[in-house]
């Protein structure tokens, strides 16, 4: 067998030798310029949010709990120094926005951080019933009725069911308080729904009917004013074993079993007896709320 004989031009391949050496010198250099560049924007940005701060009288600690703590955006809206701002960003639910009724609640009080946001954010820095926002969301399961997010005198739920006791809920609360109470039942004890929704016009008829009896401000304690009843939005209920609504219930077993499963049915005791100064409503172990 004969072979081949393969002709090598020694020219044209040191040609093409250059050339690949010469591309991947080009590619390796236009890389490293063109990643430079990146960093160094990436360094500029950070140096300009960093110098703005300084600039605001932030000290590099204070700078440093900023930026761990706060969104880019949000920072960029801090348009003066705070000596308590750092601090604050520290807690989960700092809004900058509230950072003047932060300050002011702090001013005033020993309270911990915390219990500022806490206040402040729940609006209960501002006595009850001021600046009363209308809700947006009525129809949402987790819509928040209280002192001060109230519903539009008009609204009503489209969904009402019967729960029993004459009374109505939201379907999807209503069907869980029936299963609930079935429970009640077959754990040989005995529930019945005793108030649920009620309307704009029923609120405000008994409301101003305590307002007769008792006085505004006492009346206020245990009954809310028309729009900022959670009754209204179809996800509240009283309940009771005997037509009453008293607070001997929470000696009751019912009450017992109640604190120990509601919440497996999406109820939760709304006024309760530690959180008064936040709900504004006396203890009330009968009032339960869907969410
Ligand atoms: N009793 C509760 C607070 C209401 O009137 O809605
Ligand atoms: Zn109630």
């Amino acid at each position: 067998m004969k072979r081949k004989r393969i002709k090598i031009n020694y020219g044209n391949l040191c040609l093409l030798l250059i050339i690949i050496f010469a591309l991947t010198f080009i590619s390796y250099y236009t890389y490293k310029i063109i990643s430079n560049d990146e960093t160094k924007t990436e360094e500029k940005t950070e140096k300009k949010e960093e110098s703005k701060l300084s600039k605001l009288g932030f000290n590099k600690n204070e700078i440093k709990k900023i930026e761990t703590n706060m969104k880019k955006e949000e920072i960029e809206k801090i348009d003066k120094y705070n000596k308590n701002l750092a601090e604050y960003s520290e807690v989960k639910y700092f809004h900058l926005e509230n950072i003047e009724r932060y300050d002011n609640l702090k001013e005033k009080n020993d309270y911990s951080t915390e219990e500022i946001i806490m206040r402040v954010n729940t609006r209960i820095d501002k006595p009850f019933y001021t600046d009363i926002t209308t809700v947006e969301n009525p129809d949402d399961p987790f819509v928040l009725v209280n002192k001060y997010y109230s519903l539009d005198k008009d609204y009503t739920p489209s969904d009402l069911i019967n729960v029993g006791g004459n009374q109505r809920m939201k379907k999807e609360a209503g069907e869980a308080l029936i299963k609930m109470i079935e429970d009640v039942k077959n754990n040989g004890m005995y529930l019945q729904a005793q108030s649920g929704y009620r309307d704009y016009d029923l609120q405000t008829r008994l409301y101003n009917g305590y307002v007769s009896s008792h006085g505004q401000e006492e009346a206020d304690t245990f009954s809310a004013r028309p729009g900022s009843s959670e009754h209204q939005t179809g996800l509240a209920i009283d309940v009771s074993k005997d037509g009453y609504l008293s607070k001997e219930f929470e000696n009751t077993n019912e009450f017992k079993w109640l604190n120990e499963n509601a919440h497996k049915y999406g109820f939760i005791l709304r006024y309760p007896k530690d959180k008064i100064y936040i709900t504004g409503y006396d203890y009330e172990p009968w009032h339960y709320r869907y969410v």
